[in-house]
């Protein structure tokens, strides 16, 4: 007997099939299917041959494959009795639930004691698969793998595109081929971490930013995650993404994070905008309308907090167009530098005598919020709270330091109560609207009741000050995932603010994170992470593309260079309201020395293309830059909106270098756009309006 499910909308289907009670299969996964379509059919006609060397039958590649079937690749679940031994259920159907947009299925092995449910939702209104496992057992038992509900690759994807970095250099991408075996990735260091996004682009080839087909996944999880996309010896694959290994302890309840996934036929982008969408009006919970242009005073001053001087930057950063103000690290405890007081979250009163609230009051005066650094997972041995309390240490006395630092467990109770109170005491007796919550440094060990009791804490203050809104850092972006932003309403992208290596991190993060989420800072004109020299505009332009902000100190800028960032700044103020909610598309750029993307209007109305002259192209001129998204019929006016900007080396006169272009929808989409030439490390922004 089989039993069907179909789950589908607008964008995509996905069928799933059962056999005689048995765990379902995704027969169907890609574009929306037509009514006329038997899921029977489908189902019936997904078997395949049978041939020598083989069993007499396919082990199913189920939602989770099981070892009682002999699967031939990794299973779904690898549990054991406390005792030692391997358990190999075999699950038979034990209720379902089904909704509109959803199932949960319950299957269940008796003998053994055990209940797995699979939950699938298809979201609403942005079209992504939401698919969670849970594992409930009568008995205690060792959990060592359980997959969030197992999704096959299909035949004509033969790509990867994989996500690794580092400090500085978070999203890097690399395309991976399939190949017999398993590709494993897995995330040891107890949080999302810059080398390991937990996000997957499975594609073909020549599946580029527009055009093509693609599966993406992400596992929204903030303590680690373990990925395998298996290629079986009979050429099936799968994809599995759960924790990371070891961090499921005993017990006898276990549960996935969410993992979401879906299907594009319109490329890369297809898939972006989705994650894009999802993240921007399902997952954050915004408590501004407005997005406020920040300001940052860490590069500016770091640990060496002086209330006049502080007063003095935040009065020449409102005048440059700041709208919050963020005190760094450097106001608690005795730090004045990176050795010491992490955990004593009092305010220094040798920096500040009479607390926060000169400072807080003067920024308020000159129109802008306060916000404030906290580190709250973290212990300095120099610290009263360690001197008090060094059994509250996660992970052994000995283990290595990383940035003289160690971390609090936060799986105990007293250690969530005593955070809580330090950091609502500071929230309760300062007017803050703002917390860049960081975490800089890796585990000593992966654990998973550490992520969850970071949540439990976030959780706590998010509903007893539901205005104070929340950055995730991590030294930059080791901490960026759909966990985490469930809970916060900004990343720290990347500790660089070398607007270079900025161009090419905002371009991969926008395979998953819309503009209102991710920060970007205008730097110092030396960049201190990288050492390079940058022009104002183009720092300037590259922090508009995202939510915008300052870092450099403000007294470094010469007045030409503080007009050029007060023209931006107020720019980005007058497009920030449908910029935030547009659709970030990538282009693809037919020459490898630009990086260009277009951010489209909710409504398709307008538009702004930046186009990143990353360095000089082995070309001489520039090659035309093709659109996207747009109605082929229609017409748009396209202007060059920073054409004062072109340099004397530009002798000719392309036409947008002096004048409007009206042209159509249809025309820009397939020939595409002549800029005048630029130097490298320049920026030209485009706008466009349908008429
Ligand atoms: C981390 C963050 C920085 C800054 C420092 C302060 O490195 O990523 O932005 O807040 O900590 O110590």
């Amino acid at each position: 007997m089989i039993r069907t499910w179909h789950l589908g909308d607008a964008h995509q289907s996905m069928v799933l099939a059962s056999w005689a009670g048995h765990l379902p299969e995704v027969v169907y996964w890609g574009p929306p299917l037509y009514r006329q379509d038997s899921f029977e059919a489908i189902a019936a006609a997904s078997k395949h041959d049978v041939t020598g060397g083989m069993h007499d039958q396919n082990a199913p590649l189920s939602l989770s494959p099981e070892a009682s079937q002999t699967f031939p690749g990794q299973a779904g679940l690898s549990a054991r009795k406390v005792t030692g031994e391997v358990l190999a259920p075999a699950f038979r159907i034990e209720d379902e639930e089904v909704s509109d947009n959803g199932l949960k299925l319950v299957y269940a092995d008796k003998d053994l004691g055990l209940t797995l449910a699979l939950d699938i939702a298809l979201t609403q209104d942005t079209s992504l698969l939401k698919l969670q496992s849970r594992l409930e057992s009568r008995d205690d038992i060792t959990v060592e793998w359980l997959a969030a509900p197992v999704l096959p690759a299909a035949a004509q994807t033969d790509e990867m595109i994989e996500f690794s970095g580092r400090w500085c250099a978070e999203f890097l991408t690399r395309r991976v081929p399939f190949a017999p075996g398993a590709r494993v990735r897995d995330n040891r260091t107890g949080r999302t971490d810059h080398a390991h996004f937990p996000g997957l682009i499975v594609c073909s080839k020549g599946t580029s930013n527009t055009s093509g087909e693609a599966y993406a996944f992400h596992y929204g999880w903030s303590g680690g995650h373990r990925m395998v996309a298996e290629e079986l010896a009979d050429g099936r694959r799968q994809i599995q993404f759960g924790h990371a290994t070891g961090t499921m302890a005993k017990g006898r309840s276990f549960s996935t994070a969410p993992l979401y996934a879906t299907y594009s036929s319109t490329g890369l982008n297809g898939a972006a905008v989705k994650f894009q969408h999802h993240v921007r009006d399902q997952l954050v919970a915004e408590t501004r309308q407005v997005r406020p242009v920040h300001y940052n005073c860490w590069e500016a001053v770091y640990f060496d907090h002086d209330l006049a001087e502080l007063k003095s930057i935040a009065s020449q950063a409102a005048d440059l167009g700041a709208e919050r103000f963020v005190l760094d690290d450097g106001w608690f405890g005795r730090r004045d530098d990176d050795t010491s007081s992490l955990g004593d979250w009092v305010i220094d009163e040798r920096k500040f005598p009479d607390g926060l609230t000169p400072l807080i009051e003067h920024v308020k005066s000159v129109g802008m919020e306060f916000g404030i650094w906290f580190e709250p997972e973290m212990i300095n041995e120099n610290s009263e709270l360690f001197r008090a309390h060094p059994e509250w240490v996660l992970g052994p006395a000995d283990q290595p330091r990383g940035r003289h630092q160690l971390v609090l467990d936060l799986s105990v109770k007293d250690v969530q109560n005593y955070l809580y109170d330090h950091i609502a005491g500071v929230l309760k007796t300062n007017d803050i609207g703002y917390i860049k919550w960081d975490h800089n440094r890796i585990l000593p060990v992966a654990d998973a009741a550490q992520a969850q009791g970071l949540y439990d804490l976030i959780d706590r203050l998010r509903a007893d000050f539901p205005n104070v809104e929340i950055e995730s850092c991590a030294s930059g972006g080791g901490r960026i995932d759909f966990g985490i932003l469930e809970r916060t309403q900004r990343v720290w992208l990347s500790d660089s603010n070398d607007a270079l290596e900025r161009q090419r991190i905002q371009h991969d993060a926008a395979l998953f994170l819309p503009a209102s989420v991710t920060g970007s800072h205008v730097g110092p004109r030396q960049c201190h992470t990288s050492g390079r020299v940058f022009d104002i505009n183009f720092r300037a332009w590259t922090a508009a593309q995202r939510h915008m902000g300052f870092e450099m100190d403000p007294r470094e800028l010469t007045s030409e260079e503080a007009d050029t960032l007060k023209k931006v700044t107020s720019w980005w103020k007058s497009n920030r309201t449908w910029m935030m909610r547009a659709d970030i598309l990538r282009l693809d750029s037919s020459d490898p020395a630009v990086v260009a993307e277009e951010q489209l209007a909710e409504d398709g109305s307008r538009f702004v293309v930046f186009v990143a002259q990353l360095r000089t192209s082995d070309q001489i001129l520039p090659r035309p830059l093709r659109l996207t998204g747009l109605d082929p019929e229609a017409s748009y006016r396209v202007s060059l909106t920073n054409r004062d900007e072109a340099p004397k080396l530009s002798r000719g006169a392309p036409l947008l270098k002096t004048q409007d272009l009206e042209v159509s929808g249809q025309y820009l989409m397939s020939h595409g756009l002549i800029l005048p030439w630029r130097f490298p490390e320049t920026i030209w922004v485009l706008e466009g309006q349908k008429l």
